[in-house]
C-alpha cells in the first residue's frame, strides 16, 4: 500500500487511516469518528519506504500495527492514528523529515528509523523537542550512548551487539585471520567494531577492513581483493537489498566454498527468499532466530503470516516490540501522555516477553537480550545456540538527565 501511495509523491507525508492526509501540497482534514476516551494518540512512522531498506521499513510498520491490533486497536484505552513519512534512508533529509512529524504533524510519538545516519538527526530533534522516540531498528551506538535521553528508547539492538559475539564464534571455529567488509557508515563501522573487539580479544587478527559507500552494490573489486588475500574467513555487515546482492555475488564468485562468510544476522534476515541457495549454510549472529521455541514467537509468526501473507523476520520483531513498549507506557498512565514521568518510568522498567525471548532495557534504554548463532537451513534462519546470553550494550557516554 505504501508503495502505491509513495508512487504519487515519495517524499509526501502519508496518512492512511482517516483523519488527516498530508501531501507535498498541504494538509487536508477528513471527518473523524467520535472517540470515547479522548483524541487518538498520534503515532508518526518515520521509515524508509523506498531504496535499499524499503522492505525493512514496511515490515516494521506492519508488525507495529499487528501488535496494536492484537490489543484491540487501543493502547492505554486510547485509539491510535498513524502518519507515515518516507525518510529514504537519506541522512541529509533527516532533520527536515523529522521536523515535519514533530512541528507540523504534532505527533505524540515517533517510531523510526532503520538507517543509523538518519537516526542521528532524529535523536537530536527528539532531544530538543522532548518528543517520545522509539527506535525500531537503527543501531547507532550514540542513540543509547552519548546522545541517550529519558524519552529515547530502542527496541532493536546497538550495532555493536550482534557483531561482538561473532568474534568469539569465528575464533572458536578455528579462524585466525579475518577480512571485514561493509558499507562505510555508522552501522557498518560499528558492527565491524563489535566483531573486531570480540575477535581480537579472543586472539584473532583483522587482516584488512574493506568499505564501500552506502548504498553501493558494486562488490566485484572487493571480492577480487578477498580472493587474492585468502583470509581464513570474512565478516560483513550488509542488509536489505544490498545483502541480497552481496550473498549472491559472494557465491557466484566461487568464494563461499573456499572462504567461510560470517556476518551480523541482517545479512540473511528478510532476504532469504531472494537469496535462495546462495544463502544456505551461512552462519550469522543476531537477537532473533526464526524457530525460537517460545509461545510468543509461535503466535507472533502465525498472526503475521495471516495478516500479511509473508514470513516475519527480525525487523518485524523489532516493530512488534515497539508497539509492545508503547503499550506498557500508555497502559501505566491509562493513556495520559501528560503523566510523562510515570509513562517513561514504566517503559524503562519494562520486561517484554518478545518473540526473541526475554528482553529488558539497559540504563541507556537499549535492549538487554540474547544474541543467537543461527544457520540458514532450507530458507530459514535456524537456531544453532545462544552465542551470548543477556548481552547489554555498554552504553558508553550515556548520562541520563
Ligand atoms: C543501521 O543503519 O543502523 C542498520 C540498517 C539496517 C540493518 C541494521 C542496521 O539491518
Amino acid at each position: 500500500m505504501a508503495k502505491k501511495l509513495i508512487g504519487i509523491d515519495r517524499r509526501s507525508v502519508l496518512k492512511l487511516a482517516g483523519g488527516v492526509a498530508v501531501t507535498g501540497l498541504g494538509v487536508r482534514s477528513f471527518p473523524m469518528p467520535a472517540i470515547a476516551q479522548g483524541a487518538p494518540v498520534r503515532v508518526g512512522f518515520m521509515l524508509p519506504y523506498t531504496g535499499t531498506y524499503a522492505a525493512i521499513g514496511k515490515t516494521i510498520e506492519n508488525a507495529f500495527r499487528q501488535n496494536v491490533a492484537e490489543r484491540g486497536d487501543k493502547l492505554g484505552g486510547r485509539a491510535l492514528e498513524f502518519v507515515q513519512v518516507d525518510d529514504e534512508s537519506d541522512p541529509t533529509k533527516g532533520p527536515q523529515t523529522m521536523d515535519k512529524l514533530v512541528s507540523r504533524e504534532k505527533v505524540d510519538v515517533v517510531v523510526g528509523t532503520v538507517h543509523s545516519g538518519v537516526q542521528m538527526a532524529m535523536v537530536k530533534i527528539a532531544r530538543e523537542s522532548n518528543t517520545l522516540l522509539i527506535i525500531p531498528n537503527a543501531g547507532v551506538g550514540a542513540a543509547t550512548g552519548a546522545m541517550c535521553a529519558p524519552n529515547i528508547f530502542r527496541t532493536s539492538f546497538s550495532n555493536w551487539q550482534p557483531g561482538f559475539p561473532m568474534g568469539k564464534v569465528a575464533w572458536d571455529a578455528g579462524h585466525k585471520r579475518v577480512i571485514t567488509f561493509s558499507w562505510k557508515y555508522g552501522a557498518g563501522e560499528e558492527s565491524v567494531g563489535g566483531f573486531k573487539e570480540g575477535f581480537t580479544k579472543a586472539g584473532g587478527t583483522i587482516e584488512a577492513e574493506l568499505y564501500l559507500p552506502f548504498p553501493e552494490v558494486e562488490f566485484q573489486s572487493y571480492l577480487t581483493q578477498i580472493a587474492e588475500k585468502k583470509p581464513d574467513a570474512v565478516y560483513v555487515f550488509f542488509a536489505g537489498g544490498g545483502a541480497v546482492k552481496f550473498v549472491k555475488d559472494y557465491a557466484a564468485a566461487g568464494l563461499k566454498k573456499s572462504i567461510p562468510l560470517y556476518g551480523a544476522g541482517f545479512l540473511t534476515d528478510g532476504t532469504l527468499a531472494a537469496q535462495g541457495e546462495a544463502a544456505e549454510g551461512l552462519q550469522t549472529t543476531l537477537h532473533y532466530a526464526d524457530d525460537l521455541d517460545n509461545p510468543v514467537n509461535k503466535a507472533f509468526r502465525e498472526n503475521y503470516v495471516k495478516r500479511y501473507g509473508a514470513e516475519p523476520d527480525v525487523y518485524a520483531v523489532q516493530g512488534y516490540d515497539a508497539g509492545a513498549l508503547l503499550a506498557v507506557g500508555l497502559d501505566a498512565v491509562k493513556g495520559d501522555f501528560k503523566a510523562r514521568d510515570a509513562m517513561l518510568k514504566a517503559m524503562r522498567n519494562a520486561k517484554l516477553d518478545s518473540p526473541r525471548g526475554p528482553m529488558s532495557f539497559s540504563a541507556a534504554q537499549n535492549p538487554v537480550q540474547n544474541i543467537y548463532l543461527r544457520e540458514v537451513r532450507k530458507g530459514k534462519n535456524a537456531l544453532v545456540r545462544i552465542a551470548h546470553q543477556g548481552l547489554a550494550d555498554p552504553g558508553v557516554g550515556c548520562k541520563m538527565t
